[in-house]
């Protein structure tokens, strides 16, 4: 528990005596009697997780008792008795869902495959860990999309691009011959939220990991995976045909590549035969892709699509591209490229589209292709890895970043035609959903650096599960799995955590202000004038600050990048008095004394934010201060300490940004405002 290795995973011992003694009551019998590796997988994580919490051994048996006792069967394996009077419940299972019921003197959990059984056990253990009660128990729980995966953009000589939680958990020089532990324990809390699948290898791929050396030790991977739902995907690099296959061309018209393709596939399936499929980044930021030959995304993706079919593998073909030679509006390339190939993919195929058209910036108006491509699966791409948002130094609560992008209404059906309809599919009646999330995990003790950057796993792989459901909500599961249940501590380190992303959006980029990061690495301000070799990677692109005032035109009389989005929407965002201010400028070039609904001028409110940032972090420190008691001394000391890195860093944003600013806008800081330091 010392250094937070353990996650959400912290089977600490039910403190309320009474709470105890129910459970030790109605769960140290479980019934468990199928055979498979992931029912092996349940009963090692019940002896564990109940073996600590009730601070008792578990007896497995393969009869229901009279007495009181947990039972773990599939739908078709209950008895006649139970089935029946589940009967209602049970209809309505599908997939990898499950059903947890207290019925009698029994807990059942139930499902229609083993997964959901594993689901199911990882909930109620969960359900266990925050104290809840039995009696009357009932959770009916299917996942509302069907792939739910980690991107690893980790590199196989185990750095990782834009990883800050230590070097990359594949250990690849040991692997097949060496397991690391990690592996099994990484599979379990993926499991225990639901996420089904993990893209091992960086989006700026190497061909290397598709040699048969590199496939073994993937298949070594996979084998630890298996038991826990999880199946294994590569990315491939577009070339890879030329650099590793020896042909003269990665043509995707060309039949030698394709036959390349094929066979590549193949030989994967033979060694891992539930492998996933592909995860692709082609013709975005120099990397290869179709283009190179003239052919389109359409082209490349089914190239893969099809070698993939027969298996059963899919293709997750990236929509986050963007080249200097269109230097209007990089915001508007992917829709621009994308959207006229809609209808075109294969069944197959899943556009994976990141939540905004940048670049995972603290704040972004959802992506306009969702929404936007009716015959096409799109899959939600978010970054748990906190590139723009101050790496694993300052904490932020990322769920309410991806619940506001979610809840967004892309109004493509009318009213309530939510980013998270278009997910998980059901707005346009996709066969296939799924959301990918860039992992923030490395060989850190804890996995993520921060401490409470471990809620942004957790609460992705919610998510995913989930779209639907609240930052609020899984704030408090996380907090209460993570350190306790006394609500002394929930209620204000809650509160901290869901004003947090707030927090820091007010002290880097407020009033949508964007992409304004140091240029490169992405840590601390920069909004000056950067790197020149690429006009969209110099901060001044975005804010266009001059004389006149701030901002991106986007509207019509700008880049009219507001056109790809549906009428009402881009009605709202064009004009200035319905826009919402977190979009403020991003979507207008607005003068400095333009009067915000605060009735300050825009110069005063930027000040004002930047303020308001830094003094949240304070805030957070000072309830933070308190909380030594609820927490082991490491991690107070920990969060402490980073705390405090975060305020000096807040302090430098609000200095640096508004004193570069004020070279424009050539008016005194406001009085809100302290001195820069
Ligand atoms: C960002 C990031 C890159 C990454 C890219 C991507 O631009 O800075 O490191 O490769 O996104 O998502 O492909």
């Amino acid at each position: 528990a010392q250094g937070g290795y353990e996650l959400w995973l912290n089977y600490r011992k039910t403190e309320n005596p009474e709470t105890l003694e129910h459970y030790r009551t109605h769960l140290l019998s479980v019934v468990m009697d199928e055979n498979s590796e992931t029912v092996d997988a349940i009963r090692e994580e019940l002896s564990t997780g109940l073996g600590l919490m009730l601070d008792s051994t578990v007896s497995f048996i393969s009869e229901i008792p009279e007495k009181n006792s947990l039972v773990i069967r599939k739908t078709e394996n209950l008895p006649s008795g139970l089935r029946n009077t589940l009967k209602k419940d049970i209809a309505t299972i599908e997939n990898d869902g499950f059903l947890i019921r207290a019925s009698g003197n029994t807990v059942i959990i139930t499902a229609r495959k083993d997964v959901g059984l594993l689901y199911g056990t990882f909930r109620l253990l969960h359900h266990l860990q925050q104290g809840l009660p039995l009696r009357n128990l009932r959770i009916l729980d299917i996942p509302k999309t069907d792939i739910r995966v980690l991107n690893h953009w980790d590199n196989l000589d185990r750095t990782v691009e834009r990883g800050y939680a230590g070097a990359s958990i594949w250990k690849w020089h040991r692997l097949p011959g060496y397991i690391d532990p990690r592996y099994k324990d990484y599979a379990r809390a993926n499991a225990s939220v639901g996420i089904n699948g993990t893209v091992l290898t960086n989006v700026n791929a190497s061909a290397l990991v598709l040699t048969p050396a590199y496939i073994e030790k993937v298949a070594a991977l996979a084998e630890v995976f298996r038991p826990y739902g999880i199946k294994v995907y590569l990315t491939a690099r577009f070339s890879a045909p030329m650099e590793i296959g020896g042909l003269q061309t990665a043509d995707p018209l060309d039949p030698g590549v394709r036959q390349w393709w094929r066979d590549k596939v193949d030989e994967i399936y033979k060694t891992i035969p539930d492998f996933g499929g592909f995860l692709v980044k082609a013709n975005s930021e120099g990397q290869p892709g179709p283009q190179n030959y003239g052919r389109s995304h359409v082209d490349g993706a089914n190239m893969m699509a099809e070698a993939m079919a027969p298996h059963g593998g899919i293709v997750m073909w990236r929509a986050f591209v963007y080249s200097e030679h269109d230097t209007t509006d990089r915001a508007k390339q992917a829709y621009n490229e994308f959207v006229p190939l809609d209808g075109k993919f294969m069944e197959n195929v899943l556009v994976q589209v990141k939540n905004g058209a940048i670049d995972f910036q603290p704040r972004e108006p959802f992506h306009p292709m969702f929404g936007a491509m009716p015959h096409t699966p799109l899959m939600m791409e978010f970054q748990m890895t906190q590139e723009y948002l101050g790496f694993s130094t300052h904490l932020v609560f990322l769920p309410k970043l991806y619940e506001e992008v979610l809840q967004s209404d892309t109004y493509r059906h009318g009213k309530g035609s939510l980013v998270a309809r278009v997910v998980d599919g059901t707005l346009d009646n996709k066969k296939i959903s799924g959301m990918a999330g860039v992992a923030n995990i490395g060989s850190d003790i804890n996995w993520t650096g921060h401490p409470f950057a471990q809620a942004n796993w957790y609460g992705f792989g919610r998510l995913a599960w989930d779209p639907y459901l609240s930052a609020s909500q899984i704030a408090d599961e996380w907090l209460r799995l993570t350190f306790t249940n006394d609500n002394n501590f929930i209620k204000p380190v809650k509160n901290i955590m869901l004003e947090s992303h707030e927090t820091v959006v007010d002290y880097m980029t407020p009033l949508g202000l964007h992409h304004i990061m140091d240029t490169g690495h992405h840590y601390g301000p920069g909004p000056w004038v950067g790197n020149l070799s690429r006009p969209e990677w110099n901060p001044v692109y975005y804010h266009k600050a001059d004389t006149a005032g701030i901002g991106f035109d986007r509207t019509p009389s700008g880049s009219n990048a507001t056109a790809q989005y549906a009428g009402e929407v881009a009605a709202t965002f064009n004009n200035v008095k319905t826009c919402p201010e977190k979009f403020l400028l991003w979507f207008h070039h607005l003068p400095w004394d333009y009067k915000l609904q605060s009735g300050n001028t825009l110069w005063d409110g930027l000040g004002i934010r930047y303020q308001e940032g830094v003094n949240r972090v304070r805030e957070a420190q000072k309830t933070w201060a308190v909380m030594e008691p609820y927490v082991n001394k490491q991690q107070f000391e920990e969060v402490r300490m980073l705390l405090g890195i975060q305020h000096e860093e807040a302090q430098w944003w609000r200095d640096a940004c508004m004193l570069y600013f004020q070279t424009f806008s050539k008016q005194p800081f406001p009085e809100e405002m302290e001195t820069p330091l």
